[in-house]
């Protein structure tokens, strides 16, 4: 199995406070990989470090290595570029703008690339939530808590990522819709996707 993503010791910290110690983790292609823990354990701190994403007051050590290539100095754009994406654990939606708008713009570096077909994914993600398409003109702001996850990772998927990072996909969701969101991670996982 191919190796997409390797964290060999990673230490983060916000100023005095070290959030992460000593972190390991490998994902192949095609596995599903879950990190838990109890809440301020570090996860989303993980993920966000993985991304090149930490806040300005965060700061990491250790090394981070995608498709064998080490990330050091590699800005998040060029994590996206690689095909590494984040849902975010605030979701981070455009508000004020639509819920298609919103799919759209997770394809914004793949039209940025000179990829004609950008907008490809947009069916398949309108397949997998069909409430995303019954919304499609909605601002993403009036979604409902599980409207707004699904978008979020909708969203991501428009970007056609090879290793997509979910932080807390079941948080506030009915049971029925972490199913369904759970069916779905393990479709994309049998695409090859890791996540
Ligand atoms: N920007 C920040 N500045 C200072 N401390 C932070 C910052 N972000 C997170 N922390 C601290 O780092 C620790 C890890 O937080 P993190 O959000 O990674 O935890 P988590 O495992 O995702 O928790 P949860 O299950 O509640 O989402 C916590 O103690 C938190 O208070
Ligand atoms: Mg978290």
């Amino acid at each position: 199995m191919s190796l997409i993503l390797e964290v060999k010791d990673l230490h983060v910290r916000y100023g005095k406070v070290e959030a992460v110690h000593g972190a390991n983790l490998k994902v192949e292609a095609g596995k599903i990989v879950t990190v838990i823990g109890p809440n301020g354990a570090g996860k989303s701190t993980m993920l966000n470090a993985i991304m090149g994403a930490l806040p300005v007051s965060g700061s990491s050590a250790g090394a981070v290595t995608y498709l064998g290539h080490d990330l050091a100095g590699i800005p998040v754009e060029g994590r996206v570029a690689r095909g590494m994406c984040l849902v975010p654990e605030k979701r981070e939606l455009f508000g004020s703008m639509s819920v298609a708008d919103n799919l759209v713009l997770g394809a914004y570096r793949r039209k940025r690339a000179g990829e004609k077909n950008f907008l490809d994914q947009m069916e398949v993600v309108y397949g997998l939530f069909p409430r995303l398409k019954e919304r499609a003109k909605q601002d993403a702001g009036t979604l409902s808590g599980g409207e707004r996850q699904m978008l979020a990772v909708g969203r991501a998927l428009m970007a056609k990522p090879q290793l997509l990072m979910l932080d807390e996909p079941s948080l506030g969701l009915a049971p029925l819709i972490v199913k369904e969101i759970f069916h779905i991670i393990n479709d994309l996982r049998k695409t090859g996707v890791a996540t």
